[in-house]
């Protein structure tokens, strides 16, 4: 089958519904950073994090960091009336500013966990606050199994949606999960108290995590 929307477009529909957590990450970050004064968003990617904060607070001064020049360029159209500066970088590399809250969404599985390590103590050297909506690792096979038939019945509901068949998108999902290295939720809260944050986990739901680290 054909499919119907460009590939950020199909982005854009397949997150939320392959992550139904995704849409109540969204709240948590619009109630989380209601009132900062300056927020940096590492994977900005099409503008969906920051959409969620800056329509909640329009005054937040917004910075967002993508390496895709694409995903910035979708960004700038989904931004449009809100004041918020995109810059393509690589984070692992980039000089991170002193802000408020950092945010992210989904960006840093793909890093080896040494480097999410060390990304996360950057951050906290620079901020005090770190919300982050990622995908984890399974603990075991049974969770492992519980994770798969999850997402395949997620695959399954949007692919009529999107023009694609569920084996287009379980394979859309196997070429991605090649790249992946989450970790798993005890790992993300061993980094992060390592770094003497406190960890305050907000969301769980099979293989998506949401939390909230705060220097102490
Ligand atoms: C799965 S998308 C998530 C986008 C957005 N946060 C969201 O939730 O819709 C991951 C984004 O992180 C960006 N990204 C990954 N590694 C990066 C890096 N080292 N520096 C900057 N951006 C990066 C990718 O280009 C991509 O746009």
């Amino acid at each position: 089958m054909k499919p119907k929307f460009s590939k950020d477009e199909i982005y854009d529909r397949l997150v939320p519904a392959l992550c139904p957590p995704y849409t109540h990450a969204l709240e948590y970050f619009k109630g989380r950073t209601a009132g900062a004064e300056f927020v940096v968003e590492l994977g900005v990617g099409t503008g969906n994090i920051a959409k969620a904060i800056l329509s909640a607070t329009p005054t937040i001064k917004y910075i967002g960091l993508d390496t895709s020049a694409e995903s910035l360029e979708k960004a700038r159209q989904k931004l449009q009336g809100y004041t918020c500066e995109l810059r393509q970088e690589d984070f692992s590399k980039a000089l991170l500013p002193n802000a408020q809250i950092y945010v992210s969404s989904l960006s840093s599985h793909h890093l080896d966990h040494e480097q999410q390590n060390i990304l996360f103590r950057r951050i906290h050297q620079v901020c005090p606050s770190f919300l982050h909506f990622e995908l984890i690792a399974p603990q075991s096979k049974k969770e492992e199994e519980e994770n798969n038939a999850y997402l395949k019945s997620c695959a399954s509901k949007v692919a009529g949606e999107l023009g694609l068949s569920s084996s287009d998108i379980e394979a859309m999902l196997e070429e991605s999960n090649k790249h992946d290295k989450p970790m798993t939720l005890a790992e993300h809260i061993i980094q992060h108290k390592s770094h003497g944050v406190e960890f305050d986990l907000l969301l769980k739901d099979h293989c998506f995590v949401m939390y909230q680290t705060l220097r102490k």
